[in-house]
């Protein structure tokens, strides 16, 4: 049987989609200025905001970290506080780079299901903060990762009722969406609608995730919530010189939807095994799959381990939690090969070894 890669590892650990490639090959031509004094950079600008139907700010920024530490502490005061679901990629992942880029910006857990920052959650913790107190951290931003850290999908009333909450009180919201394309691809309606219409401040767009190679972008809706982000950027080290090999992949990514078209098929492969596991018994998805990861319960840590056993690639994230993420170059094979294997540890296969999984 040959030995197939069944890796549903991250969507990092997949290839950069033709389309990149072909763009930094357009774009390796003549002189440009640095610093996104270019002309596609300034194409860009436009472009984004024709897409988003908004005049707009777009800064291509190396990382997802960056743009979503940037973007916050560019609206908040170093004394600040920004709200988070506990489970935030800002608030497991980065390293408290929010605090650092922020000057002392403190992250506050805000619980809700399925790693959505609940609004009612929200007010709670906004009227229990001691505003005006000097003793405590001032409420300054929130944070709402799309899709979420647990793979659901906030609807766009969801944004909208974290928002209003949020601006009543004077705090920026900011949309980590290092899922952008397959939360909007799941909820089919335009980005306005799924970002600054439903009161979304500044958005982290992920680019890399999604086919992209070096690329993420903060994308900025209200001048005024993060005035003086350019000069966050150039201190931290943050403005690419070459802006304009950053720009050419943003403007492939979004050209003729391919962040969607990518996006759809990342969903699509994580929406046909959430099927063909709920139809098994002894798992249990922890949330709805609603773009392209999946959150498994299986009935036992050996059950974990037989999978790595197997060859089969996945993070733990708890005893018995396996995180499966699905890529845009996810291929069918993958998806029944990591089901079969499933199958098998839970003593439910008919055909073992079967659907070419690594032996
Ligand atoms: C939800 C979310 N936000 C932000 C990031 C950060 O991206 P990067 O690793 O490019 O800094 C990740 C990466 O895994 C993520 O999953």
């Amino acid at each position: 049987m040959p030995h197939t890669t069944v890796d549903f590892r991250s969507d990092n650990c997949g290839r950069a989609a033709p389309e990149m490639i072909a763009a930094l090959h357009a774009v390796n031509t003549g002189t440009e200025l640095g610093y996104g004094g270019d002309t596609l950079t300034a194409a860009l600008q436009t472009r984004l905001t024709q897409v988003f139907e908004t005049p707009l700010r777009v800064y291509p920024v190396p990382t997802g970290t960056a743009a979503n530490a940037v973007a916050l502490a560019a609206s908040c005061t170093p004394f600040g506080a920004v709200y988070c679901h506990a489970q935030a990629h800002i608030n497991t992942s980065e390293c408290n780079a929010t605090g650092f880029f922020g000057g002392g910006t403190k992250l506050v857990a805000v619980d809700g299901e399925h790693g959505k920052v609940s609004a009612d959650a929200l007010l709670r913790e906004i009227e229990g903060a001691g505003v005006g107190l000097a003793h405590k951290n001032q409420p300054a931003a929130v944070n709402l990762v799309q899709a979420t850290d647990m793979g659901a999908v906030y609807g766009v009333e969801e944004i909208a009722d974290v928002s209003r909450v949020a601006h009543a009180r004077g705090l920026a919201v900011h949309m980590d969406g290092a899922r952008f394309a397959n939360a909007l691809a799941t909820l089919g309606c335009s980005p306005a609608d799924a970002s600054w219409r439903a009161g979304v401040d500044l958005l982290s767009l992920g680019v890399t995730k999604n086919g992209g190679l070096l690329t993420d972008a903060i994308v900025v809706f209200a001048p005024d919530v993060a005035a003086n982000i350019g000069y966050h950027l150039r201190r931290a080290g943050l403005v690419w010189s070459k802006m304009r090999f950053a720009s050419a992949q943003i403007m492939a990514y979004v050209e003729d939807d391919l962040w969607l078209r990518l996006a759809r098929q990342a969903n699509a492969a994580a929406g046909g095994i959430a099927q063909r596991l709920s139809a098994l018994a002894g798992i249990r998805l922890v949330a709805p799959v609603q773009a392209n990861e999946l959150f498994v319960e299986l009935p036992s840590a050996q059950a974990l381990e037989g999978l790595q056993a197997e060859g089969i690639l996945f993070q733990r994230r708890g005893p018995r939690l396996a995180r499966f993420v699905c890529r845009w170059d996810t291929g069918e094979s993958e998806c029944a090969a990591l089901v079969a294997a499933i199958e098998r540890q839970l003593g439910t296969a008919t055909t073992p070894q079967a659907n070419g999984a690594p032996s």
